[in-house]
């Protein structure tokens, strides 16, 4: 039996990973901790509560003596860190919150499992970071993809900063022995996705009747991954990884940024055919004018130092742990569509306040 400590579970990939692992490993238990900023919603854990190996706490990853508490009280063995700053876009405005919670937030909880776990002499704990292919910088088309040996390159302060944590976790590692693994994983996309990425953001604009806006030509590639097979890729490497190595997670799913769009615009010019009560509830959508969705792509001016590409080699990732994704884009994308489509209080409710000032401030 193991007791996780989850950050930032109250986020997109964390909340999908207590419930996957509190579904798969029912007599373990798991600790979700989050500071709920912006793009923290315990409503996202809902399903949770009520489960007795389960519980949540209101915490900031820069409070040592908070986390100092948790790891003692709950006596955790497993660290899953996803906890960060993690939009891109933001952090092109506002630099200064990735430093801290991706740097000196992942540093402090080191310094926390370091004191709790290796001063009381502990052979059995782990500590699992999860970053981002986006530390390797960017590709150009013809270039292979990034293997966990392609030299760090960061482009943006979110990659920068993560790359930073991703070296200070290794450093705890070589230096005083803490036992750590750590995943680069490419675009995740799936259930309870803060509606500022691009696949939700899609979705709710066309719902909505709103321009779609494409940055740059729309030509940037991502690799694609539903997010749980990245909570799968993580059991794996928990379950199986050896400690101090990097494992990649990847989906094997390039995609341009503009056929993407017209996927999600195809799928739901279908869905409105195919339900008839989509016209009442979404009055505005496309479909209701008799127009498709195609119609409202808008080009906007391009992110600043926005990466071209990025692109997943997980062979390290199959042939050790024999990871591979399972899901389809056009499965995966047709599930979080339907999923969007049933969960519209979530998502109307993660839209209130401050996300909506913050867009409102700087576009
Ligand atoms: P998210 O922004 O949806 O969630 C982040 C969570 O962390 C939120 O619940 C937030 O409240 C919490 N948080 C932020 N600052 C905190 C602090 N100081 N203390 C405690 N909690 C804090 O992010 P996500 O998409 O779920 O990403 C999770 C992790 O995966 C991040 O480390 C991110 O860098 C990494 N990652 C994400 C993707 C992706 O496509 N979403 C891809 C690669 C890597
Ligand atoms: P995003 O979801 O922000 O993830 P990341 O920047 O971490 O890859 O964006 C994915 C891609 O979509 C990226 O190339 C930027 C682009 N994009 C748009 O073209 N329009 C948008 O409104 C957003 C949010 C992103």
């Amino acid at each position: 039996m193991s007791r996780l400590l989850v950050t930032g579970g109250a986020g997109f990939i964390g909340a999908n990973f207590v419930h996957y692992w509190l579904e798969k490993y029912q007599d373990d238990r798991v600790v979700a901790l989050d500071a709920l900023t912006y793009a923290g919603n315990l409503v996202s854990l809902a399903n949770a509560e009520g489960n007795e190996n389960y519980r949540f706490v209101h915490g900031n990853i820069l409070d040592l003596d908070l986390l100092d508490g948790v790891l003692r009280e709950e006596k955790i063995d497993t660290i899953v860190h996803f906890a960060a700053e993690s939009h891109v876009d933001r952090s092109i405005h506002g630099p200064d919150a990735f430093i801290e919670t991706n740097v000196t937030g992942t540093h402090t909880l080191l310094k926390a499992a370091k004191s709790v776990w290796l001063d009381a002499g502990s052979s059995q704990h782990r500590f699992h970071h999860v970053s981002t292919d986006e530390v390797y910088g960017s590709l150009e088309s013809d270039d292979p993809p990034f293997t966990e040996t392609t030299p760090y390159a960061p482009n943006s302060p979110y990659s920068a900063s993560k790359a930073a944590s991703d070296h200070l976790v290794r450093a705890y590692h070589h230096t005083y022995g803490l036992q750590v693994t750590t995943s680069n994983c490419s675009n995740n996309y799936g259930p309870y996705q803060f509606p500022e990425k691009l696949i939700p953001l899609i979705v709710i604009n066309i719902l909505a009747g709103k321009a779609l806006p494409i940055y740059g030509d729309g030509l940037n590639i991502r690799d694609w991954l539903y997010v749980e097979d990245h909570c799968r890729g993580i059991d794996l490497v928990l379950k199986r990884g050896k400690v101090g190595e990097v494992y990649n997670i990847g989906g094997n799913n390039e995609w341009t940024n503009m056929d993407i769009v017209k996927l999600v615009c195809r799928l739901l010019d279908d869905s409105f055919a195919n339900d008839s009560q989509l016209a009442g509830r979404f009055p505005d959508s496309p479909a209701v004018q008799g127009k498709r969705a195609e119609s409202l792509l808008t080009f906007v001016k391009d992110r600043p130092g926005h990466d071209r590409r990025y692109a997943i080699d997980a062979t390290k990732t199959r042939n050790e742990l024999s990871y591979e994704p399972k899901e389809s884009f056009e499965t995966g994308i047709r599930k979080t569509i339907s999923w969007m489509l049933d969960n519209e209080p979530w998502w109307r409710g993660v839209m209130d306040g401050s996300y909506r000032e913050w867009i409102d401030r700087n576009y």
